[in-house]
């Protein structure tokens, strides 16, 4: 059964890899078919999809931790971190950081220059709470001190995550969606396609998306007693 469930992750994970910008459409992970995006928000919105199934391994992975479970270890917690830092936020921020906040400043002055100013300073922060969870697992067996700091460290940055996400959802992506033309949409979303397309090149994307489904099945139950 392992073994089946392996080899299913690995041809899915290779597809991904190799179908993703194939043609005009493109096969989602359920293998569903999706039309191009046409707009930015709708690329940033699948890549929340990422970032929230990484907030629910990592909430689950707390449960067996706190649960006394062994089937999480500190190498698990490392992979969840790996996969939340350079995949999950990292080519999500990059897009924002890099490419549309900075396009938005130029392009559009002062409009919203708070509300920017605050999803960058929270990005920071992002990093910096992914950054004390990761430094918190050297405690992983050092008792229930050092388990209470993991637990404490992932709900914040879970917490955080999801609050981050929320506001962009309400905010930012309204705002993006009424104010951009056409052009600037087709613009930002060509410059967004070739980073995700660098990434599937690159190997990235085959790689984290195998450890994320690899992750969510070693999990899987920890909430459940
Ligand atoms: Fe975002
Ligand atoms: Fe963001």
């Amino acid at each position: 059964m392992k073994k089946i469930y392996l080899f299913a992750v690995i041809i899915s994970g290779v597809c991904l890899g190799g179908c993703f910008f194939s043609n005009n459409n493109r096969i989602s992970e359920n293998n569903r078919v999706e039309s191009r995006p046409t707009n930015v928000t709708d690329i940033l919105s699948q890549e929340f999809d990422y970032m929230e199934r990484m907030a629910v391994v990592l909430k689950n992975a707390v449960e067996c931790l706190t649960k006394g479970d062994d089937r999480v270890t500190r190498e698990t917690f490392t992979e969840i971190v790996e996969v939340i830092r350079d995949f999950s936020d990292k080519r999500h921020q990059e897009k924002e950081d890099a490419v549309l906040f900075p396009f938005l400043k130029d392009v559009h002055g002062n409009e919203n220059k708070d509300l920017l100013g605050q999803l960058l300073m929270e990005h920071v922060s992002l990093r910096d709470k992914i950054r004390d969870l990761s430094v918190s697992l050297n405690g992983m067996y050092l008792g229930k001190k050092a388990k209470k700091k993991i637990a404490k460290n992932a709900n914040t940055y879970i917490n955080y995550t999801m609050k981050h996400i929320n506001m962009e959802k309400k905010k930012l992506f309204p705002w993006i969606n009424e104010m951009l033309k056409s052009d600037e949409q087709a613009m930002l979303v060509k410059k967004f396609e070739d980073m995700k397309k660098a990434e599937v090149d690159s190997g990235m994307y085959e790689k984290y998306t195998i450890m994320l489904q690899s992750l969510e099945g070693q999990v899987r139950g920890c909430a459940n007693y």
